[in-house]
């Protein structure tokens, strides 16, 4: 008989591991959201922050609950995706999307816009605003997709705090913003709400990057600070998924932490704003 060394801090560490596998495993089976193949550190960390916050005794435990009851699906959801975003956010990459990517674009009699990972729709705003402001808006469509449902439909609500739009204002100042940001939104009850008409020519959906295909053919994709949660073979599947729906040299904007530098599309791609991570697709 092989000697285990009954150090409990190993012992549970691999109990733990087993719980998270399995619940990964239920939460695909069951509901056909799949984190299996998500950078595991980030994952575990989320999940123990459940546990604890959620008042389980064990992961075991929460699973049991979310396989049996689907109202505990979201708010496990709320802990597996992290929601964080901001309008303009990283002004450089909006700067030079209006520099190198816009004088593109505007040689297209119809414009077709990827937000994939859009979370709450600050990113969204954003592409819409910009493209109002250099007059592409009316030949455009944008789609703006999220696996999280309450995200999305605060997306579609357009509503953010009012203490937010002070950094909101400032990024699309710096971000070459030709107007000002107030004549996007109104202010009532410490809520910024954006003008209804910035959503006239957005189609929000559910669809997720992992386990769905292609749509259409798209000019522009822009998927930011969402492959950082994959681990390599993953982000290679999500990369494959934007080449397959990018047009001929259509563009790929990805978050300041990510790259193709590693992937294994490397090759498809020329790199059009190297500090700003904005791709463009080679042709075919
Ligand atoms: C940190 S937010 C990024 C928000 C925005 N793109 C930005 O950069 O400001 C990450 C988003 O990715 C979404 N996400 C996670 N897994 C996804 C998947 N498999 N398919 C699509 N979106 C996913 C999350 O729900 C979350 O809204």
């Amino acid at each position: 008989m092989s000697e285990e060394p009954v150090s409990t801090g190993l012992l549970s560490e691999r109990v733990e591991d087993i719980e998270i596998h399995l619940l990964l495993e239920g939460l695909y089976r069951r509901y056909h959201y799949d984190f299996r193949n998500y950078a595991q550190a980030s994952i575990k960390r989320r999940l123990r922050q459940a546990r604890e916050q959620l008042g389980y005794r064990s992961i075991s435990a929460l699973q049991h609950d979310v396989l049996h009851d689907p109202d505990m699906l979201p708010r496990l959801l709320s802990y597996l995706t992290v929601q964080v975003s901001e309008v303009f956010r990283d002004p450089s990459y909006f700067k030079a999307i209006r520099e190198k990517v816009i004088p593109h674009l505007r040689t297209y009699p119809s414009l077709r816009i990827w937000i994939a990972g859009c979370s709450t729709g600050e990113e969204l705003y954003s592409f819409v605003i910009l493209f109002r402001e250099e007059g592409l808006e009316q030949r455009t469509l944008f789609y703006a997709t999220d696996i999280n449902q309450d995200a999305l439909a605060k997306a579609e609500a357009g509503i953010y705090d009012l203490d937010r739009f002070q950094l909101f204002t400032e990024n699309h100042r710096k971000s070459g913003g030709k107007s000002s940001l107030s004549d996007y939104y109104t202010a009532a009850y410490g809520k910024g709400a954006f003008d209804k008409s910035l959503r006239n020519r957005v189609v929000f959906s559910d669809h997720s990057l992992v386990t769905d295909a292609v749509f259409a053919e798209m000019h522009l994709i822009s998927c930011r600070n969402v492959l950082i949660y994959f681990d390599r073979p993953l982000q290679d599947r999500a990369v494959g998924l934007f080449k397959d729906s990018l047009a001929r040299k259509g563009f790929l904007g990805l978050g300041s932490k990510e790259s193709l530098r590693f992937s294994q599309h490397t090759a498809s791609f020329s790199e059009l704003a190297p500090g700003d991570k904005i791709y463009q697709r080679l042709d075919r």
